[in-house]
């Protein structure tokens, strides 16, 4: 996983932090405001103290009732105005902040659907998925929250402790002596809880991609009576995240017991001090009142400075897993160089070489040379042994994944120097796993006709193509909802919508991998006819394993260990090729004319 070894990687926080700046931006001036809104409303709370000071030193020494109830009145107001202001703060913020969020949520997606499938191939779904909650969400409450904080608490320390030497400052180098002790242990704090911060977080990303596939393969696991083993390892799991939760939560024990024990103390120094030095006349009452209540102010602002650092850590793992992703390169859209045309149009491979970029590097590669040449409107089946590198090549074709080697034309121009937007309008796929999204029927099917759209009579006509009459008898016909991965339809249904969708657009080149798989042999016959009307003018390779399919295509070509071996019609290969005549004859029929 390529998560790991960030875990050991030195990194600063502040510059991991910095890199929010591009989102932050565009709300600086109102973030700005809120955070000087906190520091006078903070700092209105330092203020309490020297009114208390004028209280008992003037009215309370010299007892005049009037003057202490003026005091309190101060008092009382200032209170007031510190919570008025501090809600002002959160109001300023919440709403940009939602939208910085939201912003940076949007970016993860469309980043994510730009990334080439080599990098989801690489990537659990889960920790995609917590990238785009959790730690989003631990980005805006540091936002919120810490950021601001962290700043506002500092002044207010410093503005306090100027407070503090200034009526009297023997006591106040007391209380500012443990100081230096406190920054050490924290700066050693933040190391230590910056490493469980980012395991904690990379174990929520595993435990989301468990928790999806079992909710996604639930009629494998109850199939195979699987929940015990599930659970057992969804437990682990938990079990671990737990343990590296509670070690966060022993550093944070840690810290805060230190962060309160020492100013504690100090304090309780200074009290005993401030009141010997009272008794001796070298202080007045009201100075000490004033000097244990600004220390006592600043108690909370200290204090925080834990927890402020633990949030500010974990958001900055949370920056960094999500640059992660944002970081791998987009698939470039292609089309940079403007290859003139050849002659020769259809679809060809000349020696396409392919390997996988996650396969052992003394793997041999999956396609070795592929040498193909599919006519112009004709129809190619391809056909080979599993695991034979079909799937693999038909993937080519879209640059779903890049060529290793070779080129592969459309028409003369390699796919490579097209526009990628070009290429996916040219190409229409369908797949062996048919994948539906939760949308209607006629959605699902219109997605395949491009930007352009199609309408109710193309949708019409591409349903009958794939002899997906059963639409018309669900409940809301071709408008029905179909649910997560079309779990409602059956998967014979569902290969008929998926190709349904690959035909909708008309394109002109048309890849499909095993899609009529489900079918049965009669409703196959129908597609097959069907699709030999729209095929006329689509050029087509098709992957096959069963003759019924093979019958379909003008040609076969048959594909053998990493290169296309041989190409003909289906009886010359059963003729010629002892290979494709042992594939075909475990598949039931063994040929029949043509
Ligand atoms: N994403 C991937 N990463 C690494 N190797 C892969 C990947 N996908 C497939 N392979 C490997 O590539 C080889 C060819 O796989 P491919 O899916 O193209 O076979 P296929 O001919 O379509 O098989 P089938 O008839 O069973 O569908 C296999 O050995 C497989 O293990
Ligand atoms: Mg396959």
């Amino acid at each position: 996983m390529p998560k790991e070894d960030a875990t050991t990687k030195d990194r600063s926080t502040v510059r991991t932090l910095l890199r929010l700046w591009p989102y932050v931006r565009p709300v600086r001036a109102r973030i700005g405001t809120a955070a000087c809104v906190a520091v006078v409303a903070s700092c209105l709370g330092l203020v309490i103290p020297i009114v208390l000071k004028w209280i008992v030193d003037g009215p309370v020494a010299g007892r005049e009732p009037g003057g202490v109830w003026f005091g309190a009145l101060v008092v009382l107001a200032l209170g007031i105005a510190e919570a008025v202001l501090f809600g002002l703060r959160r109001w300023l913020v919440a709403r940009p902040l939602a939208g910085v969020e939201a912003a940076m949520r949007a970016d993860l997606y469309r980043h994510l659907q730009r990334l080439p499938i080599a990098f989801h191939d690489r990537w659990a779904s889960g920790q995609l998925l917590s990238r785009a909650t959790t730690d989003l969400s631990l980005i805006r409450m540091f936002l919120a929250f810490p950021m601001t904080f962290l700043f506002v608490n500092g002044v207010t320390v410093l503005v306090g402790c100027g407070v503090l030497l200034v009526q009297d400052w023997t006591l106040g180098l007391i209380l500012l002596v443990p100081v230096v002790p406190l920054i050490v242990v924290c700066s050693l704090f933040e190391t230590r809880y910056s490493l469980v911060a980012r395991r904690a977080q990379d174990q929520v990303g595993d435990l989301t991609t468990v928790v999806e596939e079992s909710v996604l393969g639930i009629r494998i696991i109850k199939g195979f009576g699987r929940h015990r083993s599930q659970a057992e390892a969804f437990g682990a799991l938990a079990e671990r995240l737990r343990g590296t939760e509670l070690g966060k939560a022993r550093l944070l024990a840690g810290i805060w017991a230190v962060i309160t024990i020492v100013p504690e103390l100090a304090i309780g120094a200074a009290l005993v001090l401030g009141t010997v030095q009272v008794a001796d006349g070298a202080l007045s009452a009201g100075t000490l009142v004033a000097f244990l209540s600004t220390a006592l102010a600043l108690r909370w602002p200290v204090e925080s400075i834990g927890f402020l650092l633990a949030m500010s850590q974990e958001a900055a793992t949370s920056v960094e897993r999500f640059f992660e992703v944002m970081d791998e390169a987009e698939e470039d859209p292609g089309g940079h160089r403007g290859t003139p045309a050849e002659s020769s149009g259809g679809l060809r491979f000349e020696g396409v070489t392919f390997r996988y970029p996650d396969a052992p590097d003394d793997a041999p590669p999956v396609l070795d040379g592929v040498d193909l040449v599919v006519r112009p409107g004709e129809t190619m089946a391809l056909v080979g042994a599993t695991g034979s590198g079909k799937t693999t090549l038909t993937a080519l074709v879209p640059r779903l994944h890049e060529v290793t080697g070779g080129r592969i034309l459309l028409d003369g121009v390699d796919v490579a120097d097209m526009p990628r937007e070009r290429l996916r309008e040219l190409v229409s796929v369908a797949f062996e796993e048919p994948t539906l999204f939760s949308a209607s029927v006629g959605e699902n099917v219109l997605m395949g006709a491009g930007p352009a759209g199609a309408g109710e009579p193309e949708l019409r006509r591409a349903l009958e193509v794939a002899q997906a009459g059963f639409v018309r008898r669900l409940p809301q016909g071709d408008a029905t909802q179909v649910g997560e991965q079309g779990l409602s339809l059956s998967g014979g249904q569902r290969q008929r919508l998926a190709l349904a969708r690959a035909v909708v657009g008309r394109p002109r080149f048309l890849v499909l991998d095993d899609p009529l798989s489900a079918l049965d042999v009669h409703t196959e016959a129908l597609v097959e006819a069907a699709l030999r009307d729209v095929l006329r003018d689509t050029t087509a390779l098709v992957v096959a394993h069963r003759p019924s399919t093979v019958m379909l295509a003008d040609r076969v070509a048959l594909l053998s260990a990493g290169r296309i071996t041989a190409v003909g019609t289906h009886q010359e290969l059963l003729r010629d090729s002892a290979e494709y005549a042992w594939l075909m004859s475990g598949a039931g029929t063994t040929g029949g004319a043509r």
